[in-house]
């Protein structure tokens, strides 16, 4: 989902983008700064259309992989279906409201759910999600990010939550879904009544852990404890221990608080996370009275942060982990540093907002006790320099005159204080499993260079961020030093800079390894699978027109980080934007995220025919059984 800013539009125009002036003089310095230095990660990131080519000598690995993408790119399109290479198919696994019990009624488009039924059925605008197999069973995690409101609430003749039970049934659609998965007849469909089947949802009780747990600003009426939250809601992208959990992610948590009280005046803090006196259209302080902001100001931040469930036990509380900070956390990428340490990085997706690492305090142990290896660790944020190079600068007592605890809950705040490097809205990050380097989708920023952050850092043309009013976006990596996921410093370059060769011959035009074939804006949800191919997922424009003309619906590709070559494997339906993906243990499978297609009233997906367009999981394989990619 596109951070908000205006209750007023709708989730497309909040992300409206400027068209970018002709001068990219900044740019231009930065990149020619950028290629002469050698030997660097190996990637292919050359500007063709522009004169300052990045040297073949400089960023091209060895070509030896090159034959990796076994597949005919799929061309762009605006049709109303999913599109794949030759020789793959799809099929529908599980849809908004699909009943998880054999209780429940079955999907209704003329009431389109009550708030009981939605309870216990499959929520609305799947977004990340992980496969989970243990002892033979398959247990799919899969986040609700929000509701189209538009949609649900389509048969209202204002097109909005009228009522306290429209507000509650667009609550319950929200948070996660749990369900076990199997396939028959060839076909991957959920498991109604399985024993671990579990909606969480925005009244889920669960506990607070960590340096914030108990903390002042976590009390409230409800919890006087501060360490007793309930629910989750807009869960974005995800992640996924080695010790068998979910983690979701907890984004434009803001957005859903608001008061009728005329004279409530947003604290700072509030202000920097967008919280204020009207909400997006979701009404539910009409609903639950703890999102009325005046009078339960602390509610607010006891949501955005990163919650651990386990998958397997419906009966487990989740865990809020405010060790990892509260911010609009888009996913959490997880890796194991070669010292034992956990890592994790996470993106703050808001224009100008920041790039985060976690380390746990604990090690790793291959069938140990890590259950709550990410209650306690070191928090840092990046500062990315033009000439390549960056650090992670420490956020603590020490660095931010702060509290511990107060870094933890109001992490911007702490973050613009060390000077951090503002960023063109991070969205996923995704570590490379073949070399010590992770990659982040930059999504788009309107806003770089003319606008700073709702902190009011400036958001100057710099090293990742190269181009003014960015409308593209770009996926910047960067390699720790000394193999080491744990060090102070890394080095960095851009992957792929997104843009439009068919319009544009300046920097809009992207990088070198962008053509009309494969062009794309707004790279969004992004995975690597195990062999070292990266998965890019788009939420970008799908108008076709202007400086979208020939990119069509949003779409999925496949990078190859060693050599730089991008191609087309999917394209969406129209209005959608794809998001989440995972795969089945052997790779003949992998799971997609097909998100609120038809959002402005142009789709029927997936049921074709005059149907109410659903988000959906989509199960790909190979007409023949084989691995895909
Ligand atoms: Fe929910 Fe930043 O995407
Ligand atoms: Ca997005
Ligand atoms: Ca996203």
């Amino acid at each position: 989902m596109s951070d908000v800013a205006s209750s007023e539009l709708s989730f497309d125009e909040f992300d409206e983008i400027t068209r970018p002036p002709a001068e990219t003089t900044d740019f231009d310095r930065v990149v020619e700064r950028r290629m002469s230095r050698r030997g660097f990660l190996g990637g292919a990131v050359t500007f063709g259309a522009t004169a300052f080519v990045m040297g073949s000598t400089s960023l091209t690995r060895p070509a030896h992989s090159a034959a990796r993408l076994g597949f005919e790119p799929v061309a762009a399109n605006s049709r109303d279906t999913v599109t794949l290479p030759d020789g793959y198919r799809w099929h529908t696994v599980v849809r908004w409201g699909d009943p998880m019990f054999s209780d429940v009624a079955e999907f209704d488009p003329q009431t389109r759910s009550t708030p009981d039924s939605q309870a216990h059925s499959f929520g609305d605008n799947n977004d990340g999600m992980a496969m989970f197999v243990k002892d033979g069973r398959t247990v799919l995690a899969v986040n609700n990010e929000y509701t189209n409101r538009g949609i649900m609430f389509g048969n209202n003749a204002s097109g909005k939550p009228e009522t306290v039970d429209d507000a509650k049934k667009g609550m319950m659609a929200h948070g996660v879904s749990i369900i076990e998965v199997a396939r028959r007849d060839g076909r991957w469909a959920m498991v109604k009544d399985a024993d671990v089947n579990r909606r969480i949802t925005p009244m889920t009780e669960m506990q607070i852990t960590g340096p914030a747990a108990g903390h002042d600003l976590l009390k409230t009426e409800a919890d006087p404890t501060g360490t007793k939250s309930f629910g989750t809601w807009n869960n974005c992208g995800n992640g996924r221990t080695p010790w068998g959990t979910y983690l979701t992610c907890e984004e434009n948590f803001n957005g859903y608080f608001s008061t009728a009280d005329e004279g409530f005046e947003p604290t700072a803090a509030m202000k920097r996370y967008g919280i204020g006196a009207r909400d997006w259209g979701y009404g539910w302080a009409m609903a639950d009275e703890r999102f009325d902001v005046a009078k339960h100001p602390n509610e607010a931040n006891r949501a955005g942060y990163i919650v651990e469930i386990d998958p397997f036990d419906p009966a487990s509380t989740p865990k809020k982990r405010t060790a990892l900070g509260r911010f609009k956390h888009e996913n959490a990428e997880l890796v194991i540093a070669n010292n034992g340490h956990v890592v994790v990085y996470l993106g703050d997706d808001e224009r100008g907002e920041f790039l985060y690492r976690f380390i746990s305090e604990g090690k790793y142990s291959v069938g140990g006790d890590n259950a709550d290896l990410l209650e306690n660790g070191r928090l840092s944020v990046a500062k990315f320099n033009d000439d390549g190079r960056g650090t992670w600068i420490d956020l603590d007592p020490d660095t931010t005159g702060m509290t511990d605890a107060e870094v933890r809950i109001h992490t911007r705040m702490a973050a613009s204080k060390v000077g951090a490097t503002t960023m063109d809205r991070p969205e996923w990050v995704a570590a490379n499993p073949n070399r010590v380097e992770a990659y982040c989708c930059l999504t788009n920023n309107k806003n770089r260079g003319k606008k700073p952050n709702a902190g009011g850092d400036a958001t100057p043309v710099n090293g990742p961020n190269p181009r003014e009013a960015n409308n593209y976006g770009q996926i910047v990596r960067w390699a720790a030093d000394d193999d080491d996921h744990t060090a102070e410093g890394f080095a960095w370059d851009l992957y792929v800079v997104a843009g439009n060769p068919t319009v544009h011959d300046d920097a809009y035009a992207g990088s070198d390894n962008i053509t009309p074939d494969n062009m794309f804006n707004s790279p969004d949800g992004l995975a690597f699978d195990s062999t070292g191919l990266l998965w890019i997922q788009t939420d970008g424009k799908y108008s076709n027109e202007g400086d979208f003309a020939g990119m069509g619906n949003n779409q999925m590709l496949i990078g190859n980080p060693a050599t730089g070559e991008i191609r087309r494997f999917m394209v969406g339906p129209n209005e959608c934007e794809v998001t989440g993906l995972t795969f089945s243990p052997d790779r003949r499978t992998m799971f997609v995220g097909i998100q609120h297609p038809g959002e402005k009233g142009n789709s029927h997906w997936p049921g074709g025919g005059d149907s109410l367009p659903r988000s959906a999981v989509i199960a790909i394989d190979r007409e023949d059984g084989g691995v895909i990619g």
